[in-house]
């Protein structure tokens, strides 16, 4: 690796397993001192312990996103051991299955206060940080799932649609002091996320997200992390305010069957 995260801090929600524990690894590979935050203490302790092993200083804290305390717990403990901020990666997120008109009004708040108002709260508490630093570069993690919609999950739509849109906001904001915001749009990535949202259908519910990207198989987590690592470093230096969309090409189709044989591939 290229250590081009030497001497940086960086904080990441739901880092105990998939997207955000993928994402800890890359970073601690770069160099970087990592606090991970997790709802599940077992899962954060585990991903700690194994970044731990390779050499690089890492905490985790037991923390729910979505609760004010929480988030500001987080920013506490990084400063507490580490005395800075550089990079706060927004990744926790929650969606429940349901068609619009059977969501409860606690499913719906408790999709919102994970995906939106977390990602809304990590920002809010790192960013006075990164204002005394005059640097800091934020990535919350939406999804192509808030750019278009999907059968079963408007809330989360909802949700991550907002995320993007919070994004702007607050890169406009925080241009001037010398702190970027950016999310990553993954699409289907092969995660627990899926897994448990599939039930009893998940395995051919994969099968069916796999064959519905051009790229005919589904995204892993380290491809997310590498899109996460980018615009996290200063390779991404003018960058501020984007969505960018790694999902295999699901997103690049209209959906139409195409107009001429092409063959087995289409
Ligand atoms: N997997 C996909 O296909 C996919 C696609 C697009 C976007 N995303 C987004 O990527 C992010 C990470 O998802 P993943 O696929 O890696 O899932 P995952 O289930 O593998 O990991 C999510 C982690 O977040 C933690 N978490 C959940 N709620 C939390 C909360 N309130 N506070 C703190 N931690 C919490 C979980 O305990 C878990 O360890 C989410 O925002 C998700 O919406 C995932």
């Amino acid at each position: 690796m290229t250590g081009k995260l030497e001497k940086r801090v960086a904080v990441i929600t739901g880092a105990g397993s998939g997207i955000g524990a993928a994402t800890a690894r890359r970073f601690a590979k770069e160099g970087a001192r990592i606090v991970i935050g997790d709802l599940s203490g077992k899962r954060a302790d585990a991903v700690a312990g194994e970044i731990q092993a390779t050499g690089a200083r890492v905490e985790w804290l037991k923390m729910d996103a979505a609760d004010p305390d929480g988030a500001q717990a987080l920013v506490w403990r990084a400063m507490d051991a580490f005395g800075q901020i550089d990079i706060m990666i927004n990744n926790a997120g929650y969606a429940e299955v349901a068609p619009l008109e059977e969501i409860t009004l606690e499913s719906w708040n408790r999709v919102l206060a994970v995906t939106l108002t977390g990602t809304f709260l990590g920002m809010k508490y790192c960013l006075p940080v990164m204002r005394r630093q005059g640097s800091g570069a934020i990535v919350n993690t939406a999804s192509i799932s808030g750019t278009a919609g999907d059968y079963g999950l408007s809330s989360y739509n909802a949700a991550k649609a907002g995320v993007i849109n919070l994004t702007r906001s607050a890169a406009i904001e925080n241009a001037k002091f010398g702190i970027r915001v950016n999310c990553v749009c993954p699409g289907t990535i092969d995660t627990r996320a899926p897994q448990l949202l599939g039930g009893d259908r998940a395995d051919e519910i994969r099968r069916r997200q796999a064959a519905a990207n051009p790229v005919a198989r589904m995204g892993q987590a380290d491809e997310i992390a590498n899109a996460i690592f980018f615009l996290a470093s200063d390779e991404s230096s003018f960058i501020t305010g984007a969505a960018i969309t790694a999902d295999g090409g699901l997103t690049a189709h209209t959906g139409l069957p195409p107009f001429w044989r092409l063959g087995d591939s289409a």
